[in-house]
């Protein structure tokens, strides 16, 4: 997979050096690239905000070099079919595991990076001329730019390529993927600062386990995020 950002931060994308997704790439799974948005204007400032049309607080991103910054990764022409540009939004649909499942499967995909209070639109409109298109929010708060927001999809993202994981076993009883919450988990020692690991995961029961897990799994979901459960 190849995935590109478009940016006035690109420095915030350091962070997908380190760790696993730093090994991803080493491995050739996984390909990123950060662009500077400032590098397609022209202008002696290298402008890339201005006064939104109609009024109102703050400034908003002008069109050209959001136009000049696709094209150069998309050619000049063309529909791709094996590409998504996500447009990081408070406005979009709310970024979801099944969201990442789906997303992992794309060939490419090109992080559109908007800050002040937006892109114009007809950047969005212009995108949708030249490939697939989403607008995706990470949750039900702002920030300040989609940066952060891009990089929480990239590690939620890349960490689903068949090879960025050692452990396959790992991806399949965590959190979200069966629409409950995670058990909670515990290591040596048995007896720490008094407190003790449930018995039953001592047991060697490994159905007594399993039926443990599966309704701690949903006494959480139930306490934290009924939502998870249509409740
Ligand atoms: Cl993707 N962008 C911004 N600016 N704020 C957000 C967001 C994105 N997702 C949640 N809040």
């Amino acid at each position: 997979m190849r995935i590109d950002a478009i940016t006035i931060f690109p420095d915030f994308f350091q962070a997908l050096d380190l760790s696993l997704l730093g090994k991803a790439r080493d491995k050739s799974l996984l390909e990123f690239h950060a662009h500077d948005l400032r590098d397609f204007t022209h202008d002696k400032h290298r402008t890339v905000d201005d006064s939104p049309y109609g009024g109102g607080a703050g400034m908003l991103m002008k069109p050209e070099p959001w136009g000049d910054a696709l094209d150069s990764l998309l050619g000049a022409e063309g529909f791709h079919d094996d590409t998504v540009v996500i447009f990081t939004s408070p406005a979009g649909e709310v970024f979801k595991q099944s969201m990442a499942h789906e997303l992992a499967d794309v060939k490419r995909i090109i992080f559109a990076c908007g800050r002040y209070e937006g892109i114009d639109q007809r950047v969005v409109e212009y995108a949708r001329t030249r490939a697939n298109v989403r607008m995706v929010s990470i949750g039900d708060y702002v920030l300040n730019g989609g940066e952060v927001a891009a990089i929480v999809m990239v590690e939620a993202i890349a960490r689903l390529i068949p090879g960025v994981i050692g452990n396959a076993e790992s991806l399949i009883e965590e959190s979200h993927t069966d629409g409950l919450l995670e058990y909670p988990s515990y290591t040596k020692p048995a007896s720490w600062r008094g407190l003790d690991v449930p018995e039953v995961l001592t047991s060697g029961n490994h159905a007594a386990i399993a039926k443990w897990r599966k309704d701690q799994q949903i006494e959480r979901t139930k306490a934290v995020r009924p939502d998870l459960l249509g409740e």
